[in-house]
């Protein structure tokens, strides 16, 4: 009886996929950003239906699981991912498949095989079987009845191993939900990095037990400037927050999750404003209270008289000469006893410590910092500033960690194995990967992510208060990140590009993600799919298909970016 009863249950599922088999499919079925290595569509469709079987590799039980949620969250289906090779969907590892990030996804009317040489190749195969279900599916709140999916194989992999999306949650805080908000973004568009930047002169925002001053005074400001730097005015109102270590573990374990690496930016030695105003001890002149300018709520003397010192976190925006001293061993101490507890949170092998825009004025009179330059044998305090970077760096190799600096660590001399964040242009990184070091490019015409996103003066009126310049979604995925000046061995040292969110002027997370969508859009597809099929009208066309899932996912895009070519 058992056995003819699963027979008619076997025969109903066969039958009910038939009904598929030969279903014509269309362009729009297949609408995939970063658009994939090679795609062969055909006719056919698989249907989830409401008993399907998941199953795979025991080893990809995270992506199993995840697979399995967000088609529960959509479809008429109940079901748990399970250990194994018979299945509706299965997923599985493939060592015949070259790239470390590679995949192969199969869909037939039969069936889904999603292979990857590692649990990330096969994450990044789901994200691709997510783009060829209905946009539908990303609010989440209609079951849809018969979800079907179109047939299809993709091999893929992408063409530079550093995808990455930093986020300044120091002029702006953002909560942990956002956070795993824009990890999940980085994760749809197959990006792969995280790069969080976590303290400056406006705020420090984690929390380091040793140090509780850094988020009892350093977390806090008095006052935002109003309007665009130097602004109209001081809002005078209280503002900051800090993330919790235990904050920190849950948003590395989330982006972990997620095949997405974390990596935390230590600012030093400059734009230390906030920890010097919790340890005026850090700064060379400890005594010397911080310049008040005339649009700083401080004027009145709110700031100084809530950290009791006469240092303040900064109010208004910008560079600012009170920096580390590179003189005082306790200025190291501090960081390394900083970077003790930075360390554990984050698996990375990368640990970024800022080295950009940090004056010279403060080292140039400071007595310490003149000792330390005559004992050294420096030249000049851009060797000082190469000095306290190498010591950073020698310090975090101990501990089995890799710096990443913004560009300005060239100057005065790179340390040994530091990789280099090119953000002025170009140069930086073009001179780093000659002198066979790793190189992100970030350049501000290509990646800046704070600019307007429209040419035209009198269109920018019309968009948000931004920093300035202008950066199209054409202009980013115009971008060629490996620059013509190198040799192909030379280019081998460009890891790949980021979008920066420097976030002065986005005070809220619908600021955010209006600012990165849909320049983030692009720039995936810049990291991830080979030179030669990059096409900007292509990438248009399939724009407005991912700009339905965005409303899905009632995201606050740009969408004169996406309407106006
Ligand atoms: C930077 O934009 N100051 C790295
Ligand atoms: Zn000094």
């Amino acid at each position: 009886m058992r056995i003819i009863a699963f027979a008619m249950v076997c025969l109903l599922a066969v039958s009910c996929s038939n009904k598929y088999k030969d279903i014509a499919n269309s362009e729009q079925d297949y609408q995939i950003i970063p658009k994939p290595v090679s795609i062969e569509t055909s006719k056919g469709r698989f249907l989830v239906s409401p008993n399907i079987k998941i199953t795979g590799d025991a080893k990809l039980e995270n992506e199993g699981t995840y697979l399995t949620e967000m088609l529960n969250h959509v479809a008429n289906t109940n079901a748990t991912f399970e250990t194994g090779m018979i299945g509706d969907i299965r997923l599985k590892i493939d060592d015949t498949i070259d790239n470390d990030e590679g995949y192969a996804l199969v869909v037939t009317y039969k069936g889904i095989v999603i292979s990857g040489k590692t649990a990330k190749g096969v994450f990044y195969g789901i994200q691709t079987l997510r783009q060829l279900m209905p946009a539908s599916i990303e609010s989440g709140d209609n079951e849809i009845e018969e979800l079907t999916i179109p047939s299809v194989m993709i091999k893929d992999n992408p063409r530079y191993v550093y995808r990455g999306m930093h986020l300044d949650v120091a002029r702006h805080f953002f909560p942990v939900s956002f956070v795993k908000k824009y990890i999940d973004l980085i994760a749809l568009h197959k990006m792969n990095t995280f790069h969080w930047h976590l303290t400056e002169d406006q705020g420090w925002r984690i929390e380091i037990k040793k140090y509780p001053k850094l988020t009892e005074i350093g977390s806090k400001r008095y006052g935002t400037i109003i309007d665009h730097h130097p602004g109209t005015g001081n809002d005078e109102k209280e503002y900051g927050e800090f993330y919790t270590q235990e904050e920190v573990k849950d948003i590395v374990k989330y982006a972990t999750e997620r095949h997405v690496t974390v990596i935390p930016e230590i600012e030093l030695p400059g734009h230390s404003g906030a920890a010097i105003a919790a340890y005026p001890y850090l700064s060379c002149f400890p005594e010397e209270p911080t310049i008040i300018t005339k649009d700083m709520g401080s004027q009145k003397g709110k700031g100084i008289q809530a950290a009791g010192t006469p240092k303040i976190v900064q109010e208004t925006w910008g560079v600012f000469d009170d920096v580390y001293c590179a003189g005082d061993e306790k200025t190291f101490a501090f960081l390394q006893n900083v970077l003790d507890e930075v360390i554990p949170l984050f698996p990375a092998k990368y640990i970024h410590i800022g080295g950009d825009e940090c004056p010279k004025a403060n080292w140039e009179r400071c007595p310490k910092c003149q000792t330390r330059i005559k004992n050294e044998g420096l030249h000049d305090e851009h060797e000082l500033q190469s000095y306290f970077i190498q010591r950073i760096e020698k310090y975090l190799n101990s501990k089995g960690k890799s710096i990443i600096g913004w560009d300005e660590i060239l100057e005065g001399g790179l340390a040994p194995n530091a990789t280099v964040m090119s953000w002025r242009g170009t140069k930086g990184g073009i001179e780093a990967a000659k002198q066979h070091h790793n190189v992100m490019m970030t350049p501000g015409h290509s990646c800046y992510f704070d600019h307007y996103q429209v040419k035209d003066e009198e269109a920018k009126t019309k968009e948000p208060l931004a920093i300035g310049g202008n950066t199209t979604v054409s202009d980013v995925y115009a971008y060629e990140p490996t620059p013509e000046e190198l040799t192909e061995e030379e280019a081998k040292y460009i890891l790949g590009a980021q979008g920066n969110v420097w976030t002065e002027y986005m005070k809220t997370t619908d600021y955010v993600e209006y600012m990165i969508l849909p320049r983030m859009t692009a720039l995936s597809e810049v990291v991830w799919t080979p030179k030669e099929s990059r096409n900007w009208e292509d990438f248009y066309t399939r724009l407005q298909y991912i700009s339905n899932r965005f409303d899905a996912m009632e995201l606050n895009y740009a969408k004169h970016s996406i309407e106006n070519k």
